[in-house]
């Protein structure tokens, strides 16, 4: 029988034949079990993902992995029919004959089609319901409003007297709803311990829900790629426990939103350091933000610093109506000494 035969399945074998198909079958095997055995111990003990942080982080990790674990048993069928044809089937070297004519196997063909349908069917099921399950809070949510612009975020606290920062301030184990907008492009809101994602697109609003479930201070980044100063688009969330929560919306309240209005040097640096230095260098509150201009190289005056800040332009987001006035004002003390 020529070679092709293997893959018509009809007719009768030699025993030959059937020998060399037994050998087949458990050679193949053997380097299917082999591949898994390396790609699953990669899987397995490199440590691939962040802390999870939020319990909406399991189900997206239960994703993760099957998809994953889906993933590695194809990658084994196919490298070891790879590796096992590469060596069976090789040509000799002076060997420049056709093969022989051979045509398709309609079996081999059908499981080859049903087998990946249904494991993408599987995790698109199993995507589903985590999606919905993850939209869905624990109890009422408290709800923080993010702004995002290039390149800063800004959140706001509605049920909390509209209290302002540049931080994401959470309570730990109880759910919040963050309404994301955007001021002028498509940004994306992601903590990579929380795992969920989610666009902030201008025009419209869009909705997730965290439940953070680990007291930390944690990266909060852009993942979409905004414009020139999207790597520099970063702050922290920072999740404490209820107690803790309570008393940083009082001192926020009681100070007026943000940093204080004493208009004190260390608070003026700190506001700056938050709000401006993803963007501007300033050696004074140690800054290297390389999007706008270097501060240390301009001689500011208070005026046109102030309309600044305000308005905008030049590339520069408008802070009027995100910063209060007195924030404003000690911004301005603190960048041109000035105290009118
Ligand atoms: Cu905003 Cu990238």
């Amino acid at each position: 029988m020529p070679r092709g035969s293997i893959w018509q399945g009809s007719g009768p074998f030699s025993r030959l034949d059937r020998a060399l198909r037994r050998g087949a079958v458990v050679a193949l095997i053997s380097i299917a079990l082999v591949v898994a055995a390396i790609t699953t111990s990669i899987a397995y003990f490199v440590d691939w993902l962040p802390e999870n942080a939020s319990e909406e982080r399991d189900g997206i990790d239960l994703v993760l992995w099957v998809t994953v674990g889906i993933c590695l048993f194809v990658f084994s069928v196919v490298a070891s029919v790879s590796i096992y044809a590469g060596f069976r089937f090789r040509a000799r070297p002076d060997d420049d004959s056709d093969g022989p004519p051979i045509h398709g196997h309609t079996g081999l063909e059908i499981v080859w089609t049903a087998v990946p349908t249904i494991l993408v069917t599987i995790i698109a099921v199993l995507s589903a319901i985590v999606l919905a399950e993850n939209d869905s809070a624990k109890g009422k949510p408290m709800v923080v409003e993010v702004l995002a612009q290039q390149y800063a975020w800004q959140f706001t606290y509605p049920e909390n007297g509209g209290v302002k920062a540049t931080t994401l301030y959470l309570p730990i184990d109880r759910s919040t709803k963050l309404v994301l907008s955007a001021r002028d492009v498509i940004h994306s809101f992601w903590v990579p311990e929380f795992g969920q994602k989610q666009d902030a697109v201008p025009g419209i609003v869009t909705t997730i829900i965290i439940t953070p479930t680990k007291v930390g201070n944690f990266r909060l980044i852009c993942t979409e790629l905004c414009g020139l100063g999207h790597a520099l688009m970063r702050t922290r969330a920072i999740v404490m426990p209820q107690a803790g929560f309570d008393r940083w919306v009082r001192q926020q309240r009681q100070g007026g939103g943000g940093a204080t209005t004493t208009g004190g040097e260390t608070d003026a640096k700190g506001l700056f350091a938050s709000t401006c230095g993803g963007c501007h260098t300033l050696s004074k509150a140690g800054t290297s933000g390389m999007v706008g201009p270097n501060l240390d190289d301009l001689s500011l005056n208070p005026e046109g610093v102030r309309q600044q800040i305000r308005r905008g332009g030049g590339g520069m987001p408008p802070f009027e109506g995100q910063l209060s006035d007195s924030q404003i004002d000690s911004l301005v003390q603190y960048l041109t000494g000035s105290t009118q």
